[in-house]
């Protein structure tokens, strides 16, 4: 659904349950051209926005309770605001709920309200529908109670969110790309520093293509938060306070002292750290090849060395890197499922799509999907 269709339908939805017009917010899920797994360890990423996302509609109430419904999974939320805590299994609820405990850490939230929401960001295909929402909510309740949160504030209240809510020990990316995207541009984001580059993003002749998987292996949040713990493990070891500030030579001195999985994984962060610089600097210089060899590289990383990839994924992006028309390819996101990104020759898309379709088919008994997308604006209010 395209997204002019997405607001019409939520605010319709909203006025019909509370015969009043909400405040709209739009918040987009994003990709990642490189930099994957380095936002928690202070490192580099270069996300963008996407032209999908969630609206959210949101109005004060006079009622007992707030609530929340969520119409593409027809779910009702209802809470008080003296009491919130995360539901076990809770899914979007937590996400929501993770906002508003956090907001009430530091602000008067001073009525009840009401929230509608839907969204047309595939669900599991690792394009962040969560840091959607939770940006979308904390910057509904952020202009409905005028509570002067800057847009950095509501990141991080949106991450903290899923750290103690949904228990993912994400780092900042999703919710900063969700909240800061630009219009046709990535974002080169220094994590130690939230200093970023705007990189406006043309591949002339190719274009990004995802491929969704359409399977998500049960990972999941608890593989994630192990791998983030390795790494902390050996900042400690180290003596710094993040893998970002280490060099190749700094942790061979340490090799003989952990296992050889755990030095891999934290090889491979302190690589594609530099993989991303790289990837800016041949952006710059419009050498695309080597932007996308660099793609390769990250997911040969990611599949061998921090070992976050899956069948699925690694067997897509052989293929990609079989066809002469791809450019790179890599799994995007956390891992274990969802999307790969590709870079791919335009009019040669046709054809890559249908031998990708057979060729997945053939081997798994499932379908793959594909999404074409525009680089989008982030987090904003919409006029209505
Ligand atoms: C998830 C997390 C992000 C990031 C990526 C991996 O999307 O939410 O913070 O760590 O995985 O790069």
């Amino acid at each position: 659904m395209k997204n002019k269709q997405l607001i019409e339908k939520v605010v319709a939805a909203f006025c019909n349950t509370h015969q009043k017009k909400p405040i709209v917010i739009y918040s987009p899920g994003r990709i990642n051209l490189i930099g994957e797994h380095t936002d928690y360890n202070n490192g580099f990423v270069f996300p963008a926005a996407i032209n999908k996302g969630i609206v959210s509609g949101i109005e004060k109430s006079n009622s007992e309770k707030c609530t929340v419904f969520a119409m593409d999974a027809n779910e009702l939320l209802e809470f008080s605001l003296d009491n919130i805590n995360p539901i076990k299994n809770g899914g979007w609820k937590n996400y929501v709920l993770g906002v508003v405990a956090e907001i009430l850490k530091t602000h008067t939230i001073e009525r009840n309200f009401n929230i509608v929401f839907s969204g047309n960001i595939p669900v599991g295909a690792g394009l962040s529908s969560s840091a959607a929402l939770e940006n979308s909510i904390v910057f509904g309740l952020n202009t409905l109670f005028n509570l002067g949160l800057t847009k950095e504030e509501m990141i991080f209240i949106s991450q903290r969110a899923e750290h103690t809510f949904a228990n993912v020990k994400c780092g900042i990316m999703d919710q900063y790309a969700s909240m800061f995207g630009q219009e046709n541009a990535a974002i080169f984001l220094d994590c130690k520093t939230l200093e970023s580059t705007i990189y406006p993003i043309d591949f002339k002749d190719y274009e990004i293509l995802l491929i969704n998987t359409n399977v998500k292996h049960s990972l999941d949040d608890s593989a994630y938060n192990k791998r983030r713990a390795v790494c902390e493990k050996i900042a400690l070891m180290l003596n710094v306070s993040s893998l970002r500030e280490v060099t190749e030579a700094q942790l061979d001195q340490i090799k003989s002292q952990v296992s050889s999985a755990d030095f891999e994984k934290a090889l491979y962060v302190i690589q594609e750290n530099n993989r991303v610089l790289e990837a800016s600097k041949a952006l710059q210089k419009n050498e695309l090849n080597v932007f996308g060899n660099l793609l390769y590289e990250s997911h040969s990383g990611l599949q061998h060395q921090y070992k976050v990839s899956c069948e699925e994924l690694d067997f897509l992006v052989e293929k990609a890197k079989e066809n002469p028309n791809v450019i790179g390819a890599r799994m995007m996101g956390g891992g274990f499922g969802g999307c790969t990104i590709n870079i791919v020759k335009k009019n040669e898309l046709v054809e890559f799509r249908k031998s990708i379709t057979f060729a997945y088919y053939k081997q798994f008994f499932q379908q793959c999907s594909f999404y074409s997308l525009r680089l989008s604006k982030g987090t904003c209010e919409v006029k209505i």
